[in-house]
């Protein structure tokens, strides 16, 4: 793509209130973010593969579902300051800045796959214009971002001399995304100090939340990386915890509680296995480089071993306290990973799927976020409770709180409780066996 008539080489001020920026990719992440960068004086382009997005964003409609996202989004169409397109050499081409936000994920063998990075690369190497500066926000692997901008460097101008780089990791959660960005610090490296001034300005700015410089590219891209294994980590320490809890008739929540008054502990909760786009990905990055250097990070992939076994391990539980689980019918409720989250990427529910149908159990998916031809498109059985002997929880959406009653009248006779959202003496009046993480109870019994 030709570049039009050159602007300043490697910008050494702040940019102005009128910046123009190009977000690539206007998903979950990119689509918020854009929108806040126009509703503070930017002029936004918002650039993205998916054609059905661009033309909603467009026609002022949110693709997704976010809270405070639509009326934004709606607002900053009209006024012009954001619009999209497919065409992002184009939308890169007319920036100054531009925001990478497209996912990266990890490959079977748990490595991570930087194909969608490096088709960005590509378009910036022919588009990116000199004295602009690219702001990655995508998780990566330490060591991303200079990659990315020593691919860009192909299209002929120079890092940290034509172009300023930076990282900043994207920290915020979903149905908080507006809130998480206004409030949550925002963490900036660059390859330079100039770049990262000239990002964590940026940011001052355009997104008005406290900023952290924190200078190198590698220590805001591990900053981002310790925070997701220091989670997983915890998580599989409460869920380690919570075992032990079992053999000894200690109801581990209590025990949690009282632990965390001492200012010292902060012990998590324990649960059925964790979802989501980053926890249980992103210490893969960390696991898979450590390895390749000779390092093992042995406590994150412990952390990830015993995160991964929660689903089987609640399943053992079953049959230690009912005898196999095959020809039971299960409910599974919930595929969200969170609760009124309707995002089910590495849900528990996956595994805890599989392996049933591995135990020659009949396994249904219920979720009242999904529609039934949803949940058959992610290779799942949609169902009701009827005929359900078993349920186990999930996700701890406001619809399942009080359905113990539900569930008891309608033949279930034993509850795993994934998430702790149930009373045990309100499942136990109810008639049902009840199982939650930390906490000894159900029966043996063999056979049905
Ligand atoms: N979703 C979360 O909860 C969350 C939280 C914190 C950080 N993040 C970070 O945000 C990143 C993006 O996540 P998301 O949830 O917004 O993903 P998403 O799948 O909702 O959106 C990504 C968008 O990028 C587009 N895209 C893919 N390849 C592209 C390309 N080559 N050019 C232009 N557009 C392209 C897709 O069409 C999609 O619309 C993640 O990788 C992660 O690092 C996500």
């Amino acid at each position: 793509m030709p570049r039009p008539a050159e602007r300043t080489s490697g910008s050494d001020v702040a940019d102005r209130a009128d910046a123009r920026v190009a977000v690539i990719g206007a998903g979950k992440m990119g689509l918020p973010v854009a929108c806040v960068f126009a509703s503070r004086g930017a002029t936004v382009v918002a650039c993205d593969v998916d054609r059905r997005v661009v033309e909603a964003i467009n026609r002022g409609e949110s693709p997704i579902d976010e809270p405070g996202v639509p009326d934004l989004l709606r607002e900053v169409v009209r006024s012009g300051t954001l619009r999209a397109t497919t065409n992002t050499g184009g939308g890169v081409v007319e920036s100054d800045i531009v925001v990478i936000l497209v996912p990266v994920v990890v490959t079977p063998s748990q490595t991570a796959d930087l194909e969608t990075i490096d088709a960005v690369a590509a378009v910036l190497a022919d588009s990116l214009q000199p004295g602009s500066m690219v702001i990655v926000e995508t998780t990566l692997p330490i060591g991303g971002t200079r990659r990315l901008g020593q691919l860009v460097e192909r299209g002929g101008l120079r890092l940290g001399v034509d172009f300023d780089l930076a990282f900043s990791p994207e920290r915020v959660k979903s149905r908080l995304v507006l809130r998480n960005l206004r409030l949550n610090p925002k963490v900036v490296g660059g390859i330079t100090p100039r770049s990262a001034a000239r990002a964590a300005d940026f940011y001052a700015t355009y997104l008005g939340a406290p900023v952290d410089n924190v200078g190198t590219l590698e220590t805001a891209e591990f900053a981002k990386l310790a925070g997701m294994v220091y989670r997983d980590v915890n998580i599989a320490l409460a869920n380690e915890l919570a075992a032990y809890a079992e053999l000894h008739d200690i109801d581990f929540d209590r025990s949690r509680m009282a632990a965390n008054t001492d200012g010292e502990a902060a012990l998590l909760s324990p649960g059925i296995g964790v979802g989501g786009h980053c926890t249980p990905v992103y210490p893969y990055f960390l696991i898979a480089d450590s390895a390749d250097r000779g390092a093992p990070a042995r406590l994150a992939e412990l952390g990830r071993e015993i995160n991964r076994f929660q689903p089987e391990r609640a399943l053992d539980r079953m049959e230690a306290t009912i005898g196999p689980l095959a020809g039971h019918r299960v409910a599974i409720l919930g595929l969200g990973f969170r609760p009124g989250v309707k995002e089910h990427s590495n849900s528990p529910t996956f595994a805890l799927y599989e392996q049933l149908r591995a135990r020659d159990a009949e396994a249904v998916v219920i979720d009242p976020l999904y529609s039934a031809e949803e949940i058959s498109a992610l290779g799942l059985n949609p169902g009701d409770i009827d005929g359900i002997d078993i349920a186990v929880l999930v996700t701890g959406h406001d619809a399942f709180t009080g359905i113990l009653p539900q569930l008891a009248a309608d033949g279930v006779r034993l509850v795993f409780d994934g998430r702790g959202i149930w009373s045990p003496e309100d499942a136990r009046d109810a008639g049902l066996i009840y199982l939650r993480p930390g906490m000894a109870g159900g029966e043996r019994v063999v056979g049905r």
